[in-house]
């Protein structure tokens, strides 16, 4: 239907229902909620005490980007190049930081020299090694050293490909202050992280790294795993969040450090919507013409162990869009591609009656969907409207 870069261009509706009406999309359709990135951004920048990184992994499409500049948000955490030349290219004014503690030769030296960036995170000392002699100025720079934080409240783990315990992590802080570096520390609590004391025991982790290494750190990034209100899923509110952590900060002693957050998948998903269509019903199956090669391709990492209750829509005999009422049953969803393994891994609750051709719409859709869709088999969900 229409790939945008901008959103100028996208139709627009009043309600999902007037979208579905009016478009019956036979195509995946991503409905975008301005009004839902601003408030996810302001959630953060008025409750967060320090600044506010979109971690653009979640979702790099420019309508997702442009929503939350507009709202406010002017650092983002990109972890390859391509990610910061995408932010660049949108928004030349945007501070970018190099999060990735792994990173492709060439590409700290490119980010340093052609786009400013001056923050970079570290597990180790070969990837030390090779950002100080990429960027040759280490006085520039804040060298984030990223701690294990296995802690078992997300959904999934942020902390078994990268991080290091606190004895790696106060030696590679102290080899960056003598090289000039000013050291800062980092973590990751998962994501969709659905306890927010895990917060306050990685902070209570970097604490120990501190007085371990005998460094005093400029900043410290604790990083994404805010969950998002999916539906069936009621996570902490966000001041829970936010209050643990200014909790657990102030027993740092430090009210001059500063602090940084990246979250990711709370800043965008509630903006997007999805709806998929039914092509076929046979008895409790339902295929849809998008699955996990398109904007499901999360479901096959996270372990959601809810039901998820998506609502059904289906058109009237007047072309009338509404949402199918009965009580729910589970159904087996299965993408369009020809891979056995293209099935939704838990059961959707929808009402008996649903049938070929009605559209289910999926709320909270915006992070790791879009950003990790393929062309698989010929397939590939990218017709946008705005709702509002
Ligand atoms: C370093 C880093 N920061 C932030 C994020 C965003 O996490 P979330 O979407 O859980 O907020 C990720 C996710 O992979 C990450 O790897």
């Amino acid at each position: 239907m229409n790939a945008p870069t901008t959103f100028d261009a996208l139709p627009r509706f009043a309600t999902a229902l007037k979208a579905i009406e009016s478009l019956k999309p036979a195509e995946p359709l991503y409905l975008v909620h301005p009004e839902k990135f601003a408030a996810a951004a302001k959630q953060f920048l008025d409750g967060f005490p320090g600044d506010v990184l979109y971690a653009l992994k979640a979702n790099p499409h420019p309508i997702a980007v442009t929503h939350l500049w507009n709202a406010g948000i002017r650092h983002f955490d990109t972890a390859s190049l391509g990610e910061i030349e995408i932010v660049k290219g949108l928004f030349p004014d945007a501070t970018c930081h190099f999060m990735a503690p792994v990173r492709l030769p060439g590409q700290a030296k490119a980010a340093f020299e052609n786009h400013g960036v001056t923050d970079f995170v570290v597990d180790s000392d070969a990837e030390l090694d090779k950002l100080l002699a990429e960027t040759g100025n280490p006085k520039k720079l804040r060298v984030f050293v990223r701690l294990v934080a296995q802690l078992g409240g997300a959904l999934l783990e942020m902390s078994s490909k990268y991080g290091c315990g606190p004895p790696e992590a106060a030696k590679l802080l102290k080899r960056v202050r003598v090289a000039g570096a000013a050291p800062c520390l980092t973590f990751h609590v998962g994501s969709q992280c659905l306890s927010p004391f895990s917060y306050a025991q990685a902070i209570e982790i970097a604490q120990r790294t501190i007085s371990l290494s005998g460094v005093e750190i400029a900043a410290l990034d604790i990083g994404g795993g805010f969950p998002a209100a999916y539906s069936g899923q009621e996570p902490p509110p966000y001041h829970w969040y936010f209050d643990m952590i200014k909790e657990a900060l102030a027993s740092l002693g430090r009210p001059d450090l500063k602090v940084m957050c990246e979250p990711g998948r709370s800043l965008c998903a509630p903006g997007i919507s999805l709806v998929a269509q039914v092509v076929l019903r046979r008895g409790d199956r339902l295929y849809m013409n998008d699955g996990i090669y398109g904007s499901f391709d999360e479901q096959r990492f996270v372990s959601f162990d809810e039901d998820y209750p998506p609502t059904a829509i289906t058109l009237d005999a007047k072309g009338k869009a509404k949402a199918l009422s009965g009580a729910p049953r589970p159904f087996r969803a299965f993408g369009p591609t020809c891979d056995s393994a293209d099935k939704l891994p838990r059961p959707l609750l929808l009402p008996d009656s649903i049938a070929n051709g009605d559209f289910i719409l999926f709320d909270a859709m915006g992070a790791y969907t879009v950003s990790s869709r393929s062309p698989f088999n010929g397939y590939y969900p990218d017709s946008w409207a705005v709702i509002g």
